[in-house]
């Protein structure tokens, strides 16, 4: 059978939700799923990769109408980050789409309507925390109160972040709502339940989980959840929310943006089908032939640990019941650290897609080191900021580019930039000609390489192609070309030597570069052009290799540029800055110092310290939200004939269309700091113990915009 003979591909990522930014934790799993199907296509294998954005929910309708825009705005301004994002990373699908599309709707509906037909919808009565004021029920997090444990205000409904206790919201004491602030009520209402605990999923479950779909942790976990039995999963929620109405409930309950998620997956793969057709595209896909039960396509999910159960209870139990097929795979990451440590703010290790790009740093080097930390399981993942700068700096420069570095140059001097001929007969002592001790390596170790690839052991992967690459090196380490260069063109046999490590060479770095295409694309896209190989895939190493065809003799080559760069640790150093939220701003809640006496202590400065602080009277021109900022606006504030950007952490406190046109007092020579989202020209003044506890100073009537305050 060749390769082409072999089942089409469906790989899907999970899908983002679209009320926050792409951050190098999500990355992981779209940069894995990425390099997958890369290889998958290399190898000559038909694959359609699709993702999308989850908009339904809650925190999309409630971040909308705080903004005063719409849910629709608010999610199209997040997918114009998102795809942009992906972009920058070569996260390459051929569909990003919406769940909140006409297609998801209708297949959302006629997937519940198979379900309720089957007898595995039910309906009952639940009760819980509503909002009397806002008018609507109250998902846990959106209920905060003191810890019943240990007595800390402001805590979320699940969890104390103070000490750690975990517990029901219903536990809390002095409950509020975040939403308002009123005192919620008990309330009950009808939802419409999954019946997962039916002996028919159940059973399928069992079936399903052993039959190859998941990794052997995944398929532990399983166990436990059937272990503790499986229970009816709601999935309704009552109106207002964003979402798809129910059908036959008069808009009264919506699907639990859960239940219309992963079918997101089939909305946007619907939707690439339909466009391919429309554009008269010879390969048009049939969606049935994907989705419809008894497919011969493989679907293969990506996914991180936290969404197992979503995806390896719910979803196939659904698809089996609705006349689907069910998934063929599903590949689970771990989750992300930083310096072995969470990901986290302050820290600045809760690092932004969007920053990385901006700072110039190269994408390709974050592909390279997650691949390098990638083995297949569900393990988590440690980004330690020193051992990339390491990995990346001796591998794919040290190493790999420095091959052709260190080729390229005789190559272009000695034999006009093209594959040397060997004269035969001129060979003393080297092997025969054009059989490298390199090249030997790498073809042996192609197989390794490729079963690495598939079963998505990437740093395995990595570690047998840089086992090529050190052998290259040792080679031209002993053939020593640039002392043959200094013989040349008089000895023959040190010419015959410059052929043959030039040749050897040359064919293991277009190896290498065919090894680390999924990795590295527009590396070895850029390698190609050197190589003018065309675009490598597997087939130009079917064995056995006839070498004179992988690298013919009097083949010309291109131009030689380094490829890659080394990272600077400056470079990353400034990443960490830049991602750091800014804690002097107003926006911390800080110890109320009590205030210092005349004349007492080290609190007391003189009237020229004062006089140093350049206090001006500001209008406020402009504000804004900041995308990914949970604490800052962003201000434009003129100061007299000048404006300034600040940003200021009263995000929580104010409305900005509120405070649009008011006066206010600014710090206006404050050393310039630069943050995430960019420069921060000066600080406006505010008091109070920070949150929705924060106001802003005003003059009074008469002040004018550029004012010194003394
Ligand atoms: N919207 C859901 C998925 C719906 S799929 C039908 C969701 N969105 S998410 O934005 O929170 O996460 C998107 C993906 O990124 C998920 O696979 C999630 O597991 C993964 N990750 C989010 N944070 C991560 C890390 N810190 N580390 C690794 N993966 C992480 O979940
Ligand atoms: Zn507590």
């Amino acid at each position: 059978m060749t390769s082409t003979d072999k089942p089409h591909i469906l790989v899907t990522n999970a899908l983002p939700y679209a009320n926050g930014p792409i951050h190098i934790g999500h990355l992981v799993g779209y940069i894995q799923a990425d390099i997958w199907v890369r290889f998958q296509r290399m190898q000559g294998r038909k694959v359609y990769y699709v993702c999308a954005d989850d908009t339904h929910g809650t925190p999309v309708m409630l971040r909308a109408e705080k903004e005063g825009i719409t849910p629709e705005e608010l999610i199209a301004r997040f997918w114009e980050g998102h795809t942009r994002d992906f972009k920058g990373f070569h996260v390459d699908f051929d569909n990003y789409y919406t769940t909140n599309s006409v297609e998801n709707r209708e297949l959302c509906e006629d997937i519940y309507r198979k379900l309720d037909a089957a007898d595995l919808i039910t309906r009952r009565s639940v009760e819980q925390f509503y909002d009397p004021v806002k008018k609507m029920f109250l998902p846990d997090r959106y209920i905060k109160g003191e810890c019943p444990k240990c007595g800390a205000k402001d805590q979320y409904g699940d969890s104390c972040e103070a000490c750690g206790a975990t517990y029901a919201p219903t536990d809390l004491k002095s409950p509020y709502s975040a939403v308002s602030g009123a005192k919620p009520e008990r309330k009950s209402s009808e939802h419409f339940f999954f019946k997962l605990s039916d002996r028919r999923c159940r059973e399928f479950l069992q079936k399903w989980t052993r039959s190859g779909t998941l990794q052997p942790e995944a398929a532990n976990k399983m166990d436990e959840w059937f272990a503790a039995g499986l229970q009816d999963w709601d999935i309704s929620r009552d109106a207002p929310y964003f979402g798809f109405p129910i059908p036959g409930t008069d808009g009264k309950k919506f699907f639990y943006v859960w239940l219309d998620a992963p079918v997101g997956y089939m909305a946007s793969f619907k939707n690439l089908c339909d466009r391919l057709s429309a554009v008269g595209n010879q390969l048009k896909p049939k969606f049935e032939e994907y989705w419809g039960k008894g497919s011969e396509a493989e679907l293969h999910h990506f996914i991180g640990k936290d969404i197992l159960y979503f995806h390896a209870l719910f979803w196939p139990a659904m698809l089996e019941h609705a006349d689907c097929r069910t998934p063929t795979r599903l590949s689970v990451n771990g989750f992300l650290t930083v310096n072995g440590e969470k990901m986290s703010k302050s820290r600045g290790t809760f690092i932004t897609a969007e920053s990385y790009l901006e700072q110039g740093l190269n994408p390709e080097w974050l592909r390279y080191y997650y691949a390098t930390k990638s083995n297949g399981t569900m393990e988590d993942i440690d980004l330690n900021l020193d051992d990339f700068v390491a990995r990346v700096n001796s591998d794919l420069v040290g190493k790999y580019v420095n091959i052709a570095s260190r080729i390229a140059p005789f190559l272009s001097k000695f034999f006009d930039n093209q594959v040397p001929q060997i004269e035969m007969g001129s060979l003393a002592e080297v092997p025969a000609p054009r059989e490298s001790i390199a090249s030997a390596i790498a073809v042996k170790q192609s197989k390794a390489i490729q079963t690495a690839f598939e079963e998505r052991e990437f740093g395995k992967a990595i570690r047998l192609i840089m086992e090529v690459a050190d052998a290259i090196n040792v080679e031209i380490d002993a053939f020593k070309p640039w002392l043959l260069a200094k013989e040349l063109p008089t000895n023959a046999e040190a010419r015959a030597q410059m052929v043959q490590i030039c040749v050897s060479s040359i064919a293991g770095f277009k190896m290498l570069t065919l090894f680390l295409k999924p990795i590295l694309p527009t590396v070895a896209a850029e390698a190609e052009k050197y190589l003018q190989s065309g675009e490598l895939s597997w087939r130009n190493l079917d064995l056995p290799l006839d070498l004179e065809k992988f690298l013919p003799t009097g083949h010309k080559l291109g131009v030689f540029s380094p490829l890659i760069t080394r990272i600077d640790p400056k470079q990353i150093a400034a990443l960490v800055e830049v991602n750091k939220e800014n804690l002097q701003v107003t926006n911390t809640p800080s110890p109320q110092p009590s205030p210092a006496k005349a004349g007492e202590g080290e609190n007391v400065i003189s009237i020229d310290d004062f006089s140093k602080v350049d206090l001006r009277i500001a209008k406020i021109v402009k504000a804004e939200y900041i995308d990914g900022a949970d604490k800052l606006l962003r201000l434009t504030v003129d100061i007299g004939g000048e404006t300034r950007n600040v940003f200021a952490g009263i995000r929580l406190a104010y409305d900005p269309k509120n405070i649009e046109g008011r006066l206010t007092v600014v710090v206006a020579n404050l050393a310039p700091r630069k943050m995430k989202f960019g420069v921060s020209e000066g600080m406006v003044l505010a008091a109070g113990p920070g949150g929705k506890d924060l106001w802003l100073l005003s003059p009074d009537k008469g002040a004018l915009p550029g004012m010194r305050v003394k």
